[in-house]
């Protein structure tokens, strides 16, 4: 097989193609050198002023997770009044792009709402409502000033060791490619409905490209050694379903594919992608990237711009990149023809988004107002991508649960928004934060005590027991604590290693003689055997975000005990049955999980059977992975909150 012919899409004809051609042949025709590089600059929020940025033409500026104006309770004013300062009027001026990983909402935003993040829109496979999220999700953008979202991440993890498998939506690479088009058709607009890149839509980014799904020992940023026909048909479908639906951004993947790093392969960056796949858009690095590729800075830009990286996203020093890049070019390492290309790419980008026309981004979030969605609505579309997201794998019959009961609402997540929501909540990792953070948010707790209030019951939770003999059946919640990137990789998948304590608790709670129901709040599938047996039923809820709450609509009955809502969540990974399955992907040769893809029990198909699965857990202490050298200084110095 050719190359042409393994890597191939239909390229979309693009709306506006010719105008925007056009117009940045004009602009590009006008800059100086300096200018052109500073398009190619993306800086950190932090490490640079507007006048500076408007002084240079910088191309664009990002805040990274948990960067903000001011602080992270920045209201919406705070982020229009910055986004307007770095506009100007002045004749020449180049619009700059600012981008924001809106990754489930707009998560750097105080009182947005956050949907389940991908992996639980993957149990959902509900490809309309992950495109109305997305939509929601553009306009809660817009309504910041803010013309471009890092998302969706199309990443295929098959390793459940990486910290990033959460983002990603599925294992399998055909739901991979629909969840691509739904986010694209959401978040964009698509390029043959009349709705592309018009009022209410973001630019969306195509990241990471291409193959982090698959590092040896699902290390984050490591090495992806598979070959090119599996690069292709696993890793890289959800890329093209993207181009197919007119992306115009790709961001580079930070891992290596067989020895070399993706962020310097002129192979997969300028022969493929721009080359056979006949990408027209441009590609980012990744935060600071392109240092991995070289100790010398200049060098770092040199290789990376040369092998078809576009746009640095820089961290802290631009000004150093600036220089270096200049240098490059005045002694021929960086030819007049590659930067041109590149800023080209650029400016037809910003030209296809309109961005000579659309005004100041506070008049423009203005005059969205019309078509923006109130908070019940949004607050409602998450509460609908809970409820479909959940995965029943267990049920011995005591599922839905009556309203009118006493329930205690029992383990360290019951009430815990922040541990719903998981990484890239308000801060890039997630921590830090409290309940009070999401001021319309719900947690799993409020959902049930809310639900059981109205229907004449009561759900407490462990601080408010007073009377033992007074609970009838038991929700547990437990999980993992949030993480984001390479800070979630593990050593091992069994639940045991992460937090020894909840088995004990489950087994504590079996004293009081009623049903305990069991519930996971995970970024991935974890071996949880001994915990499945100490629970009469059990649900997974993935990273469900601030409306955790709506759990209660799926888990308890009407008072009249007629089903709420029954479950709709298909497993988007499989899930182990062995501690040391994190390897597990359907279509193995082998494959033997203890729940498959596609798994997922509901009330209508009433299975109940009493399984015990096995507990043997021979497995060694060491859960979490130290971060390599080489990842450890690779820039990640986010700011704190
Ligand atoms: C992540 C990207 C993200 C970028 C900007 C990187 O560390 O890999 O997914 O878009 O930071 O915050």
């Amino acid at each position: 097989m050719t190359k042409e012919s393994l890597w191939s899409v239909d390229s979309p004809t693009i709306p506006g193609e010719s105008e925007a051609v056009e117009l940045a042949s004009r602009v590009l025709a006008s800059m100086s050198i300096e200018q052109k590089i500073a398009q190619m600059i993306q800086a950190e929020l932090a490490a640079i002023e507007p006048q500076e940025a408007i002084e240079y033409q910088i191309g664009s500026i990002l805040n990274g997770g948990g960067s903000f104006p001011k602080s992270k309770r920045d209201p919406k004013a705070s982020w229009l009044e910055l986004a307007d300062r770095f506009a100007s009027s002045e004749a020449g001026f180049i619009p700059i792009l600012w981008g924001t990983d809106a990754v489930h909402g707009h998560n750097n935003l105080f009182g947005s709402p956050l949907y389940p993040h991908n992996i639980g829109l993957g149990a959902s496979r509900n490809f309309e409502l992950i495109a109305q999220i997305a939509h929601a999700t553009a306009l809660e953008v817009l309504s910041t000033g803010i013309d471009w979202t890092f998302a969706p991440t199309l990443a295929v993890p098959r390793d459940l060791r990486w910290g990033r498998t959460y983002e990603g939506f599925s294992e399998d690479p055909g739901l991979v490619k629909q969840f691509a088009r739904a986010m694209f058709k959401g978040l964009q607009g698509l390029p043959n409905q009349g709705d592309f890149l018009s009022e209410g839509r973001i630019l969306a980014t195509a990241k990471h490209f291409v193959g982090e799904g698959c590092t040896f020992e699902g290390i984050d940023q490591g090495d992806s050694r598979c070959s090119e026909s599996d690069l292709v048909s696993i890793h890289a479908q959800g890329h093209l379903a993207a181009l197919e639906s007119g992306a115009q951004v790709v961001m580079a993947a930070f891992n290596s594919w067989n020895g070399e790093k993706i962020h310097g392969s002129k192979y997969l960056l300028t022969d493929v992608l721009k080359g056979h796949l006949n990408f027209q858009g441009f590609i980012v690095s990744d935060w600071d990237g392109f240092t991995q590729l070289d100790e010398d800075l200049g060098r770092a830009c040199e290789l990376s711009v040369n092998a078809g990286v576009d746009m640095l996203m820089v961290s802290g020093d631009w000004r150093a990149v600036h220089a270096h890049l200049t240098d490059s070019h005045r002694h021929g390492r960086v030819t007049t023809q590659r930067i041109d290309d590149a800023v080209f790419r650029i400016l037809r980008v910003k030209a296809l988004n309109g961005m000579w026309w659309r005004g100041l981004p506070s008049t423009r979030a203005k005059l969205l107002a019309h078509i923006e969605k109130t908070n019940r609505e949004k607050d409602n579309l998450a509460r609908t991508a809970v409820r479909e997201s959940l995965v029943l794998l267990k049920n011995e019959g005591c599922l839905p649960l009556d309203p009118r009961m006493n329930i205690l609402v029992a383990g360290e997540f019951a009430d815990s928004i922040p541990d719903q929501c998981g990484g890239w909540s308000l801060t890039w990792q997630g921590t830090e934060n409290s309940n009070e953070d999401f001021p319309s948010g719900q947690s799993i707790y409020e959902g049930f005590a809310e639900q059981c209030r109205v229907a004449g019951g009561r759900a407490f939770l462990t601080e408010h027991l007073e009377d033992t003999s007074k609970i009838d059946a038991i929700l547990y919640v437990f999980g993992e604590t949030p993480y984001a990137e390479g800070d979630g990789d593990l050593q091992h998948i069994s639940y045991q290693h992460i937090n020894p304590k909840a088995i004990n608790e489950l087994r504590e709670l079996r004293k009081f003689q009623v049903p305990v129901v069991g519930m996971l709040v995970t970024g991935r599938p974890l071996w949880i055997n001994p915990e499945l047996n100490a629970t009469d039923a059990f649900v997974v809820a993935w990273l469900p975000g601030t409306q955790g709450g709506a759990v209660a609509e799926v888990i308890l009955t009407f008072a009249d005990g007629t089903v709420q809502h029954d479950f709709r969540g298909k497993l988007p990974q499989s899930w182990p049955k062995y501690p040391t399955q994190y390897i597990l992907n359907c279509g193995d040769l082998g494959y033997d999980p203890l729940f498959p893809l596609g798994f997922g029990l509901t009330y209508a198909n009433k299975a109940i059977e009493t399984v015990t699965f096995n507990e043997t857990d021979p497995t060694p202490m060491h859960p979490k992975r130290e971060r390599s050298a080489a990842v450890a200084t690779a820039g990640y110095n986010r700011h704190s909150t």
